[in-house]
């Protein structure tokens, strides 16, 4: 089976590059410029070129198509809708349309932010809601795939674990701070239910050698805040638990909202998947150290 990969170089994408194992085929990894990651060769596929896209897709022949590329970063996406909706909705619409006329299936990465964080422990059912630009974008994106025959959407929950290249993400910013002894705050009233990002990499793959298709909720064994998060895995890396403080969402004003509690039901993926061990997070980070 050959899968080609989009957004390769991201913070996931080297997670599911570095967890692929010859026997689950042949992996085609694939980013905006191309270029190389470690030994790999990467495509150059970028989403906002449809022209590249075709002829990527054409030469290349996936079976599958994993699709992890984004403007992931809300942030980002509330400086640049219109860059978010031109890769994030028109990007997988040009996947998807590829993948309706060869008759190949689609996965695409979704996010647990497609709720409005009201009520929490949100399964498949659940309406999705997004209050912030970048989650409307996803779900946009989510309907393009479920209109795809075979088509999965992914919902992935925050994801934690060191990143693998590419530029320090927040949480690897976090435990630099522990390392060096600097106290930080992290919200205490923000729920969500974090995964470590090599379980959630061999789940994706799983789930690509599967014919799950719909919608699926990623998600780890617990509804935790940041500052739990943290304060469980500070002492685990051999960092100060009492360098990790309570903070509120109220104490750091930000343009747009953001959810209180985004926690996923991962009942779904536990009957698919019943082997995966999603491991609870002093058992993740103790296999980090
Ligand atoms: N990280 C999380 O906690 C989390 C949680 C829920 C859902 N997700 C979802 O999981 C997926 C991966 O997230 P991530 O955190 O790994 O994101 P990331 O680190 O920001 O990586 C984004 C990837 O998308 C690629 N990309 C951006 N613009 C592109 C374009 N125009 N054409 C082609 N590729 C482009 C980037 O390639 P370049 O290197 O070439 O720019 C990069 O490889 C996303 O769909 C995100 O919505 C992530």
């Amino acid at each position: 089976v050959r899968v080609l990969l989009t957004g390769a170089t991201g913070l996931l994408g080297r997670w599911i590059v570095h967890c692929w194992r010859p026997d689950d085929g042949t992996l085609i990894p694939t980013n905006s410029r191309g270029g190389t990651l470690g030994p790999h060769p990467c495509l150059a596929l970028d989403l906002t070129d449809a022209a590249q896209v075709q002829l990527a897709l054409d030469q290349s022949n996936p079976d599958l198509i994993l699709h992890a590329a984004a403007i992931s970063k809300p942030e980002a996406a509330r400086r640049d809708p219109a860059l978010a909706w031109h890769v994030n909705v028109r990007g997988t619409s040009l996947l998807a349309l590829w993948c309706r006329h060869h008759n190949r299936r689609i996965l695409l990465t979704s996010t647990d932010l497609v709720f409005d964080g009201q009520r929490g422990n949100y399964s498949e059912d659940a309406s999705p809601s997004p209050i912030v630009e970048y989650a409307r974008t996803k779900l946009a994106a989510e309907a393009l795939v479920r209109d795809t025959p075979g088509g999965l959407v992914a919902r992935v929950c925050l994801l934690y674990g060191p990143s693998l290249g590419g530029p320090p993400t927040f949480f690897d910013q976090a435990l630099a701070d522990l390392r060096q002894g600097r106290p930080r705050a992290f919200f205490a009233d923000e729920f969500r239910t974090p995964l470590d990002l090599p379980t959630a990499a061999r789940a994706l793959i799983d789930l690509a050698h599967s014919d799950v298709a719909g919608t699926l909720h990623l998600a780890g064994p617990e509804r935790v805040s940041r500052f739990e998060l943290f304060r469980r895995l500070a002492p685990v890396l051999g960092y100060d638990a009492n360098l990790v403080q309570p903070g509120r969402l109220a104490d750091l004003p930000s343009p747009e909202p953001r959810p209180a509690d985004v926690s996923l039901c991962s009942l779904r993926l536990s009957q698919i998947l019943p082997e995966l061990h999603r491991p609870p997070i002093e058992e993740a980070a103790s296999r980090w150290t």
